[in-house]
């Protein structure tokens, strides 16, 4: 069924006005300043780093490779030196993703995978809510981010105060807050989905009614799912939303053979479009599994040159939308953060105790 209804900043008379801000992590260091270690093409970088390069070699050009085979060769020593891990989200780019991480994924597998890490220090590689959901669940460690502005239209949308006024006007309804969302938002809400189990968070609360913030478009999708009726905010992702239906159907009419397939946080014309809509780990699963021959991605760009690095056989048509923040991250600034233990992110504890019953209710949910 459609939402039952969508609000937004302007409807609040009594909302407290300035433009909402991603909170930015205090730029602080965790540990001493290393020294920089050389970055040179040399034969022992070369033997080292071919076993990543085989990994990359589709996606990229040999001529590329001695630049970034340094960095990525240093920060490969300086994790084992410093006991770190890094977490990439399936956006970061192929020399993130595949030649530095050591757990990627989507943000439901991130955030399951960072409850289970023993390593003292985790370098989050994608976005500033990512990295406050890795400390939210590991308080103890230290959590870096390499650039703390990677942040998110969505959660940049909505306040923990407009949470409060949208609790004022519907009394008792549940609140459910996609996890692209501050921990200030979190620590106000019942509970957190991401777009891997929206829909079964959702009906897990047994309510007729659910506000589902912050995303209209996700919520949209999550309401044509399910008999629970959704009550939903203004935020869009600014990636997704830019995707039309008809540069969909332009590809279909190209060659009718093409797949197409999409992220719930794209308008409905777009999901009409699809032949398979999930998130971004659902989308690699599907791809994985039926091998195309021809595929559209609709979601972030360097997706789709994960995907092809692993499935070279998989023509991709790539419509290329980049998220800014999530390029925010890259291999120069992984290693400064591991060289400086910066920038750290922390979270009031007080806060986090109630953003993180938010984030642990989801993750129990049995499957
Ligand atoms: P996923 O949870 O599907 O990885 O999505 C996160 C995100 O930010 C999509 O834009
Ligand atoms: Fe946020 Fe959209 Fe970027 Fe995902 S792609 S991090 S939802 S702005």
């Amino acid at each position: 069924m459609p939402i039952t209804g969508i609000y937004g900043p302007d409807d609040f008379a009594g909302r407290p006005q300035g433009q909402i801000v991603t909170p930015r992590v205090q730029p602080t260091r965790a540990g001493p300043v290393l020294p920089m270690p050389a970055l040179e093409w040399t034969s022992a970088v070369e033997r080292a780093t071919a076993p990543l390069y085989e990994r990359v070699k589709h996606v990229i050009p040999p001529v590329e490779w001695p630049l970034m085979a340094p960095t990525i060769h240093a920060i490969n020593e300086l994790k084992r030196e410093r006991g770190a891990v890094v977490l990439a989200h399936n956006y970061q780019a192929p020399e993130i993703f595949h030649c530095v991480a050591d757990i990627g994924g989507d943000s439901l597998q991130l955030a399951v995978e960072a409850t289970k890490v023993k390593a003292n220090v985790i370098v989050q590689c994608g976005v500033h809510f990512m990295a406050e959901t890795s400390k939210l669940l590991n308080p103890d460690k230290t959590v870096l981010i390499p650039d703390s502005r990677a942040g998110c239209s969505l959660a940049a949308s909505i306040t923990g105060a407009d949470v409060r006024l949208l609790r004022e006007k519907f009394p008792g309804v549940p609140v459910v807050a996609y996890v692209n969302t501050s921990a200030e938002v979190k620590a106000e809400v019942d509970i957190c989905c991401t777009s891997s189990n929206a829909v079964q968070v959702v009906e897990s609360l047994n309510a007729p009614t659910v506000i589902f913030l912050p995303d209209r478009y996700l919520a949209t999708y999550v309401a044509s799912k399910t008999n629970v009726k959704i009550i939903a905010w203004k935020g869009a992702c600014e990636v997704h939303e830019r995707f039309k239906g008809e540069e969909l159907r332009a590809y279909r009419e190209a060659d009718p053979s093409v797949q197409i397939i999409a992220h719930p946080e794209c308008p409905p014309d777009v999901l009409a479009e699809a032949d398979f809509t999930g998130s971004t780990a659902h989308m690699i699963n599907w791809v994985r599994e039926k091998r195309p021959r021809r595929l559209v991605m609709i979601t972030e760009c360097s997706m789709a040159d994960n995907v092809r690095a692993e499935l070279p056989d998989v023509e991709m048509l790539r419509p290329c939308n980049l998220c800014p923040h999530m390029k925010r991250i890259t291999l120069s600034n992984i290693l400064e953060s591991l060289l400086t233990s910066g920038e750290e992110v922390t979270i009031d504890p007080a806060l986090a105790a109630r953003a993180r019953r938010s984030v642990e209710r989801m993750i129990n949910l049995k499957n």
